[in-house]
């Protein structure tokens, strides 16, 4: 029965969801990532499409198994990861699980970079910041209800509160990845959640799976 509810909760919702890690080419050879698996995301997409909802998993690189049903669409950086989610919308709920690469670097090099007698005292990269996705999605005429992450290692909440007002979100889930126990890379999460009007729900320890089910069953409560 339990299911069954679950199944109906979103059903002809357009739901996309971002997963995993970008990564910032540097030369052929090089690029900048980060630790994110992309499992949180990868979960929620399942959660989302059991319960009733279409779902659009735009992922970065990572090594997930695609949840049944899913439509799942590949991208390697985050300028790329914007135009795919563009080309997904319009949807009913934006979930941004990605764990987006701030930077990029300013000059990709077409050739693999060589160490040559100017590198002989270390070699300076430039970074530019990426576009912010879901700011950016979160900007249009046809905005979705609008989800994000905020991976924080400290004042979790003041940050995730924060972010919740500068990019114009509907909630905010604040996730403590100093904890290595639930952080990135792991099998479990613990997470607050963060509405408009500050209010908290917490979400004990599990597994990830069982909040990403816990979030979908939440977040189709709001709408
Ligand atoms: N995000 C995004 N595009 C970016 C950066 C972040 O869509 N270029 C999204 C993430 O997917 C997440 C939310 O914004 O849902 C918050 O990401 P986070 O890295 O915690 O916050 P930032 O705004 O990037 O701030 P900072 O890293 O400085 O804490
Ligand atoms: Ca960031």
């Amino acid at each position: 029965a339990a299911d069954n509810f679950q199944r109906l909760t979103l059903t002809g919702k357009h739901v996309l969801v971002t997963a995993g890690p970008t990564q910032e080419a540097i030369d052929p050879v090089r690029y900048i990532t980060n630790h994110s698996s992309g499992k949180m995301g990868f979960s929620i997409a399942q959660a989302a499409v059991e319960a009733g909802a279409r779902v659009t998993l735009v992922t970065g690189p990572v090594q997930q198994t695609t949840p049944d049903r899913v439509e799942r669409i590949n991208v390697t950086s985050a300028q790329e990861m914007l135009i795919a989610c563009e080309a997904a919308m319009p949807c009913d709920i934006l979930i941004a699980a990605a764990a987006v690469a701030d930077f990029r670097p300013e000059i990709y090099t077409e050739h693999k970079l060589k160490k040559d007698t100017d590198t002989d005292d270390g070699l300076i990269l430039r970074l530019i910041r990426n576009p912010d996705i879901l700011a950016t999605l979160a900007k249009r005429s046809d905005r979705p209800f609008c989800v994000g992450f905020a991976a924080e290692t400290q004042n979790i909440l003041h940050y995730a509160a924060g972010k919740l007002k500068s990019k114009n979100l509907d909630l905010i889930v604040a996730n403590d990845v100093a904890n290595t126990a639930i952080g990135f890379n792991s099998d479990e999460n613990a997470i607050s959640v963060i509405d408009r009007q500050h209010k908290q729900t917490h979400f004990a320890q599990t597994s990830k799976s069982k909040i990403a089910q816990q979030l979908i069953e939440f977040i189709s409560k709001k709408l």
